[in-house]
């Protein structure tokens, strides 16, 4: 993966026709910086269908609490179906969905609506009203998408909980945002077989504390199930037999929308909270300006599960807000065959193609011969995210998948952010191999170091984002001290994304990974703290410190060091044990790639564990300056018993 000097300033001019079709012209970035608010007052009113108009575009007197677009009334789901159905547009299918055994179902506007109008009839009929919060823990099916847009239909917040997280994470995210509500799956199809969500639920529940009332539970493997009369109820029986219309009504603009939960620097994840007038505004500009969304032709697909906040704005509430045709499936891309994905491709003619690094490198190892035996020649865009694109995995995408013909948008954002903020315009920039290059219009970021007052040098520094941004988080549910703490201590009114970055000498940004203690792994964040707590909560370890490698594959890998409590056999079957333990304490894709147990850990002498020395023996590097460990010798028994394990 190293790249030369000649590889970085390589680009890719957007092709003639693409940049004369394309939504958004070079001159865009002038305008926006000349008058930022009103740009995204315009773009707001341009894009988003408010009930009633806003008074204010920005109430920023008590940062870091941002309000936008102040006054003025809005429903999200409204925009996301009725007013397409409203404009003529409800026969154009809104959602292909394919699910990995092969099924096959396909909802126009007008069906979805109807759909969604049922979920909120019955969400009604359980007791949700607005301003309650309702937990989704829902595979990638259509249902997912029809609950998120009920919620949004009747002012309740849902906290989507990824079906890859365990029952004690679930249960830990009801009780935080009192669920009373939980809609859930008897299972879903995940490779080849299915996989069951229910029994998490129950045992979720079943720990105690939640203000659980009601579970609603979509059929979609027929597996057995563990009732509980009173509370569980079938979405067939329900959702299935309720009324499908539903008038809306229109709420604040700052009215609570999701929180999604996300992985930070201590043990606990933050519950993020996003509302809904900034964010449907940055979203929908977002899809026009990055994505060039052209709502009666593009066929737009975003592999992301709706458990992230890629699969919330760019597959429930983005694509359906434009009003534009997108496909959902279910599965994994190699199931049944490493080509499922181009196939995909080929069945619904995708034009637009948005996956993570770590699929593209995937497939990369599968061989360019798979995705050659497919007619990919319907796609015009891809897009990436979730983590750097390394130049030689951009290079195949943009050659293999993209037939060179495709742009590439490197899109950095987060969960908290809500929507892009750093992507090229697929059809002014040129585009550069591995680089996101520049803030999307409307958007200031700058590139500081350590002091936060001066541009940081060549070698990179810390992204900071000066301004408040429409689709900005609003807080951290429940906790408003640890969202000030968290982002805006570090530099003064400045927002702090934990990103190092640096600019090149055309100013284009290159990231280069987190700067804190969160991993990144497979484009889903993971907090090494989060694990480190679930290894000591096991009986058998006395101390754990986890660092993420660097892997060719999913960018970062987990890697444990533990030490065990007294009379614990140092042997692999303590450390698959601890392994599987992470796995149904946090979830699956928390489990370590290897737990290592040692006898000692570095620290320092007030006692801080240097992970920067664990992460160099786990990415087998020469091990860096000891100089401040209380014993340096530390280091050496270390690499000793993992080289002897
Ligand atoms: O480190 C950055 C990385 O993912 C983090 C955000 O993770 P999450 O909130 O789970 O959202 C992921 C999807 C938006 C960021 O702080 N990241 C995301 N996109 C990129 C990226 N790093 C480099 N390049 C990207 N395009």
């Amino acid at each position: 993966m190293t790249e030369t000097a000649a590889d970085q300033t390589e680009t890719f001019a957007p092709p003639e026709q693409f940049a004369a079709a394309a939504n958004v012209k070079a001159d865009e970035y002038e305008r926006a910086e000349a008058d930022y608010l009103g740009f995204w007052a315009e773009q707001s009113r341009e894009l988003v269908d408010w009930h009633k108009d806003f008074d204010e575009i920005l109430d920023w007197t008590n940062p870091p609490f941002a309000k936008w677009f102040v006054g003025g009334k809005l429903n999200v789901a409204y925009n996301c179906l009725d007013r397409h159905v409203l404009a003529g547009n409800g026969d154009r299918v809104a959602i292909n969905f394919e699910g990995e055994p092969g099924d096959s179902r396909t909802f126009t506007y007008a069906e979805l609506l109807a759909e969604v109008s049922k979920a909120a009839n019955t969400l009604t009929d359980l007791g949700v009203k607005t301003g309650d919060r309702v937990a989704i823990y829902l595979p990638m099916i259509p249902e997912a998408v029809i609950s998120m847009l009920a919620c949004a239909r009747l002012g309740a917040a849902h906290s989507v909980v990824f079906g890859g997280f365990s029952a004690d994470a679930l249960h830990s995210r009801i009780i935080d945002a009192e669920a009373r509500v939980v809609i859930t799956a008897d299972g879903s199809y995940r490779r080849a077989k299915p996989t069951s969500l229910k029994p998490a639920v129950d045992e979720a529940i079943a720990q105690g504390d939640t203000p659980v009332e009601h579970v609603l539970v979509v059929k979609r493997t027929s597996q057995d199930v563990d009732w509980v009369e009173g509370r569980d109820q079938w979405w067939e029986d329900s959702v299935g037999q309720a009324s499908d219309t539903h008038e809306c009504e229109f709420f604040d603009s700052e009215h609570p929308l999701f929180i999604l939960y996300t992985s930070g620097t201590t043990g606990k994840p933050k519950g993020i909270l996003h509302t809904t007038g900034g964010y449907l505004t940055q979203v929908l500009y977002s899809m026009k300006a990055v994505f060039d969304i052209k709502p009666e032709s593009d066929v737009f697909w975003c592999t992301a599960d709706v458990g992230w906040i890629t699969g919330h704005s760019y597959v429930t509430y983005g694509p359906l807000a434009a009003g534009t045709t997108q496909i959902i499936y279910e599965g994994t891309p190699d199931t049944p065959h490493q080509g499922r994905w181009w196939e995909i491709i080929e069945k619904y003619r995708a034009t637009i193609l948005y996956a993570a690094p770590t699929a593209i490198r995937t497939c990369m190892k599968w061989g360019e011969e798979i995705p050659a035996k497919y007619d990919l020649s319907s796609l015009r865009l891809l897009g990436s995210v979730g983590e750097p694109i390394n130049p030689e995995a951009w290079r195949w995408y943009h050659r293999v998948i993209g037939g060179e013909r495709c742009p590439i948008v490197d899109t950095w954002w987060q969960t908290e952010t809500g929507a892009h903020m750093i992507a090229p315009l697929p059809g002014v920039l040129s585009t550069k191999p591995g680089s996101s290059q520049r803030p999307i219009p409307g958007i200031s970021v700058d590139v500081v170091d350590d002091s936060g007052e001066n541009p940081a040098g060549p070698e990179g520094g810390l992204l900071v984002i000066r301004r408040p941004w429409p689709s900005m988080l609003r807080g951290i549910w429940k906790d408003p001290e640890r969202f000030k703490e968290t982002y805006w201590s570090r530099f003064e009114d400045t927002y702090f994304a934990g990103d190092g970055a640096r600019r090149d000498e055309d100013g284009d940004i290159w990231f280069l990974g987190r700067v804190d203690d969160v991993m990144n792994v497979s484009g889903h964040r993971l907090s090494t703290a989060e694990i480190e707590s679930s290894l000591v909560a096991h009986s058998k370890v006395a101390e754990a410190a986890v660092v993420g490698a660097a892997d060719d594959t999913s960018g970062q890998a987990v890697v444990a060091f533990v030490i065990v409590s007294n009379g614990v056999e140092d042997s692999p079957e303590t450390s698959e044990e601890l392994r599987q333990h992470v796995g149904k304490d946090i979830g699956p894709i928390a489990k370590p790639k290897k737990v290592h147990i040692v006898t000692d850990l570095p620290k320092t002498r007030s006692g801080k564990i240097m992970r920067r020395l664990l992460k160099d023996v786990a990415e087998n590097r020469e091990v860096g300056n000891t100089s401040t460990l209380a014993d340096a010798s530390v280091m050496d028994q270390i690499e000793k018993s993992i080289t002897g394990s």
